[in-house]
């Protein structure tokens, strides 16, 4: 998969995304991180990406001409993504769905906020991490990128693929153990022991739907099965 990533801050990629599962889907090729500079496509002195706004108030927004030019010069066909706080929340369903391209376009915002032209005539879809602000979208572009890349084929080892998607989604995770048997006189729950798989399986579900339950339920609501 193809990320190209356009920013006034390219010298913070590739980041925490040389490290890890991320990290080695990067250097075997498997995924291919394009950094894009905002001021380069800018034609003024000053490079300038920003202005006051319309109507007044405080902060900067960035103007849309540097945009909109970089990314028709894109090479890729896959959708143009604008990460921000006004966008459809980032779901494993949606980074399932950013998964089955080929190639991504991502535009990190920053200041107060992106010429809304952007949103309304350029990008394919609006996506924010949370609801919460951040300073910009460059840590948004690399938690999406982090996301989808483990699901990119490959780049997770046949050890950690994405694993029991059938019973485990929508669903909060069971709890892991590993050795000792017994810590600071914490024992690890005796069907772990037993050697039986199919009660094991059993114990698992029955942990992961009451956990789901008690910590969220809202993940429940959404639920067929
Ligand atoms: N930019 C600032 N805050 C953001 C968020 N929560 N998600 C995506 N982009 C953002």
């Amino acid at each position: 998969m193809i990320v190209d990533v356009l920013t006034l801050f390219p010298e913070l990629f590739p980041g925490p995304m040389s490290s890890g599962v991320t990290g080695r889907g990067l250097a075997a090729g498997l995924i291919t991180l394009r950094i894009h500079n905002l001021r380069d496509y800018t034609h003024d002195r000053h490079r300038q990406v920003d202005d006051v706004p319309y109507g007044g108030g405080a902060g900067m927004v960035l103007k849309p001409e540097p945009i909109f030019e970089a990314v028709r010069a894109r090479t890729g066909r896959g959708p143009v993504i604008l990460l921000s706080p006004q966008g459809e929340r980032l779901t494993q369903q949606l980074v399932r769905e950013l998964a089955a391209n080929d190639d991504l376009y991502l535009i990190c915002g920053r200041y107060e906020g992106v010429d809304e032209r952007v949103a309304a005539h350029l990008v394919d879809r609006e996506v924010s991490i949370g609801d919460y602000v951040l300073t910009g979208g460059e840590l948004p572009a690399m938690v999406l990128i982090d996301a989808v890349g483990r699901l990119v084929s490959g780049v997770l080892g046949s050890e950690e693929s994405p694993r029991d998607e059938s019973f485990a989604e929508d669903l909060l995770e069971y709890p892991h153990y590993t050795r000792p048997a017994v810590f600071e006189g914490h024992a690890v729950p005796e069907v772990l022991l037993s050697g039986h798989h199919a009660e094991i399986e059993r114990w698992r579900r029955a942990q992961a739907s009451e956990r789901t339950h008690r910590r969220r339920p809202d993940l429940l609501r959404h639920r067929e099965r």
